[in-house]
């Protein structure tokens, strides 16, 4: 139903007018009584499996960016995945970056996006999540800091939003990774991050509660640069890795230059990522702990893919761009693997 109907309805607003379409009927989903059990009863395919010591209905897990202020997290388990992350959340509201900022190349199965962390900041959110308070599904905490706050004080902002955030979700992720803030890719060198991972490690020690803890690291890194974020991981005890946000590469697109120059600057996701970053599952499996999760994310686009990269190594799989082009069903393909 999706892919013949309501996809082609979609596509014919733009990509955000469809976006706040959709956030407005899954919040209709959300706000029924009893709709969103009755749903997932018939949607969501039952795989559980144990990862960063939470149990997750099935593997498939929504990435960050599609519910960034946490308002229709339980409408999207409804429709079937295991795990739902929010935001990125960042401590005060924010606009984002002018419109507009969002691009779907059907053709290559990808979109670009300079969003630019727009979300109504972590007082709304904690309001919100709050609502889901008896869950049956794992909520992941994206975090993020506002884009006026500069590098050298991004580890207060990062600590406002674990703070708020903590007790309201089962895991939380940092987020350095996003291609669209200006110099936030910067917070991935050595020195920062390893002051921002250190005190969400020494934050998460105080608390009663000790929650899993992941890393979302940027396809865009040369291997020294991975290798030593992955060292991090291990130093700072993180539960998980995300492997990846979207790309500022381009070299995967078919379609033409002059297209690729009108759309200007931003995030690549989909199709396009898929081929490099199975290349790095294994690599990256290697130098992690066996106890430490590894999400591949990052155009998955069918069953098969998403067994590649199991197969490559990754225990768990999020879905952002194929979900927009493909609904619901890709989310019950994918769930139904065995490792
Ligand atoms: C429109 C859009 C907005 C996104 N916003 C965020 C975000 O706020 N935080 C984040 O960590 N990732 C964000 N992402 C990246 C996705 O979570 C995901 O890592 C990336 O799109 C690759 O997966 P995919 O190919 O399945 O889409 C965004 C992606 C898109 C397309």
């Amino acid at each position: 139903m999706y892919e013949f109907l309501l996809r082609p309805l979609l596509f014919q607003f733009n990509p955000e007018t469809a976006h706040k379409m959709a956030i407005r009927a899954l919040q209709i989903v959300e706000h029924t009584p009893g709709l969103p059990r009755l749903l997932k009863g018939l949607m969501q395919h039952q795989n559980p499996l144990e990862c960063m010591g939470l149990t997750f209905p099935n593997r498939v897990g929504l990435a960050a960016g599609l519910d960034k202020n946490a308002q229709v997290a339980n409408a999207f388990a409804s429709l079937g995945f295991g795990s739902v992350e929010i935001g990125t959340v960042t401590p005060l509201g924010q606009p984002g970056n002018p419109k507009p900022r969002l691009y779907r190349i059907p053709s290559d199965k990808a979109l670009i996006n300079r969003m630019g962390f727009n979300n109504n900041g972590i007082e709304e959110a904690v309001k919100r999540l709050k609502r889901y308070k008896n869950r049956v599904f794992v909520l992941g905490g994206n975090i993020g800091k506002n884009t006026a706050t500069p590098n050298e004080e991004a580890i207060h902002d990062y600590r406002k939003v674990i703070e708020g955030i903590y007790n309201h979700v089962d895991y939380i992720v940092l987020n350095v990774s996003c291609p669209n803030v200006a110099n936030l890719g910067k917070l991935q060198s050595k020195a920062y991050l390893s002051e921002i991972m250190g005190m969400m490690h020494d934050f998460r020690a105080e608390q009663p509660t000790q929650k899993p803890l992941v890393l979302k690291i940027s396809p865009d890194l040369l291997e020294q640069n991975l290798l030593e974020s992955l060292e991090l991981v291990s130093c700072y005890n993180f539960n998980g890795v995300i492997y990846s946000n979207t790309t500022t590469s381009r070299e995967e697109l078919s379609i033409d230059e002059s297209k690729i120059k009108l759309i200007g600057n931003g995030g690549l996701s989909g199709v396009p990522l898929f081929v490099n970053n199975r290349k790095r599952m294994a690599l990256i499996r290697k130098n992690i702990p066996s106890n430490v999760a590894l999400i591949a994310c990052g155009g998955i686009f069918t069953a098969d893919m998403a067994k590649q990269m199991i197969d490559e190594g990754a225990d768990m799989i999020q879905i952002y761009t194929s979900f927009i082009y493909k609904g619901p069903k890709i989310i019950s393909d994918i769930a139904r693997l065995q490792k």
